[in-house]
């Protein structure tokens, strides 16, 4: 096949030149280095093997194939390991593919900024408004609890370094720092609207709802579960990460203790999504409610963000299962002329 627009005639003037994949474009040829997201050995409807791969770097990640040499070029790298890659780019199925026909196993020190994405957010700023809020607690039981997190320095570095999730919401970066302000901040108004609810029970569980994903990622190089992720989860590893702490404070009463456990375990709502124990506290209800909020609005507005549909519609979100419109309706009725939008309605059978 004859090589397509190449994209590397301006690394070849400049050596700082990256190929981001965010600016990559079908039809090209890509010479970079990608990190390995995911690799899988698959087969064609013939019988021929084949790689099927997802390449990423911090801004954004992208479909990739081996077609052939699979066997030698697969034997040279696994997944999270960093590949320069050459291959061609083509649009299949309303996304691109990177088809690789080289791969060799960058070697040396590599730059983990290159590929993994930071939050956007200063995270200074954003510890000091977790602390102007944890410090508006009232109760001496909590407060103990919170200054027991916030002094372990070891903690904190992993709580401001974590990703909140892997692929859903907030993946990067000072996610699950960004993640958790948001909860607090959303359920610090929400008990000034409510006087009823306790708020200082709340913003303690927001603090602490998530603390078991420092341990449930790794997010070194790349973004993946741990071994004690996949088999205990992030409420199981929050609930003795507390335990862990309570031991240094005294007399904590058992209805506070209870209480605060029973947010991190039932905050994930229902048994379908993780939760052991549904909310059966109001202040439960509360966080399940706010957390679900802010994983929801990152995580679509992070789909809209990915979307490479050109027409009124994004392309079909299998997570959120539904297609989503992200144009302004034309007066006249355009929408007869969005085929993309038909096709992949007839290929995903939704509306
Ligand atoms: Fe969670
Ligand atoms: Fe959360």
């Amino acid at each position: 096949m004859e090589k397509p627009v190449t994209m590397m005639t301006e690394r070849e003037t400049n050596k700082n030149y990256r190929i981001w994949i965010r600016d990559i474009k079908a039809d090209t040829w890509v010479k970079e280095s990608y990190l390995v997201k995911s690799k899988r050995s698959m087969l064609t409807k013939k019988g021929d093997p084949y790689l099927s791969m997802i390449l990423s770097d911090k801004t954004g990640q992208i479909e990739a194939r081996v077609w052939d040499r699979v066997e030698e070029l697969s034997a040279q790298f696994k997944e999270g390991d960093v590949i320069q890659i050459e291959g061609y780019v083509t649009y299949f199925k309303d996304s691109m593919q990177l088809n690789i026909k080289e791969i060799r196993l960058q070697k040396g020190e590599i730059d983990p900024s290159v590929f993994l994405e930071t939050t956007s957010k200063d995270i200074s700023q954003m510890m000091k408004e977790l602390g102007d809020i944890l410090g508006g607690i009232k109760n001496p039981y909590l407060q103990s609890v919170i200054d027991e997190f916030l002094k372990d320095t070891d903690f904190m570095s992993f709580f401001k370094r974590a990703p909140a999730g892997k692929n859903l919401h907030h993946p990067y970066l000072g996610g699950l720092l960004e993640h958790t302000l948001n909860v607090m901040k959303m359920c610090n108004q929400i008990s000034e609207l409510y006087p009823f609810l306790d708020r200082d029970l709340l913003l303690c569980g927001a603090f602490l709802h998530d603390i078991g994903k420092i341990k449930e990622y790794q997010y070194d190089l790349h973004f993946d579960y741990t071994h004690e992720g996949r088999l205990l989860g992030h409420l199981i590893l929050g609930i003795s990460m507390l335990e862990e702490k309570i031991k240094y404070i005294d007399k904590i009463p058992k209805d506070l203790i209870l209480k605060l456990k029973h947010l991190i375990l039932s905050h994930h709502g229902e048994y379908e999504f993780g939760s052991p124990k549904r909310p059966k506290i109001l202040e439960a209800v509360v966080l399940h409610l706010v957390d679900e909020i802010d994983a929801k609005i990152n995580g679509i507005y992070r789909f809209f963000e990915i979307d490479k549909n050109n027409g009124l519609w994004t392309g079909f979100s299998r997570v959120y299962d539904r297609f989503f419109l992200k144009g302004i309706i034309p007066e006249e009725d355009e929408l007869k002329n969005d085929t993309g939008l038909r096709l992949q309605e007839d290929l995903f059978n939704r509306t």
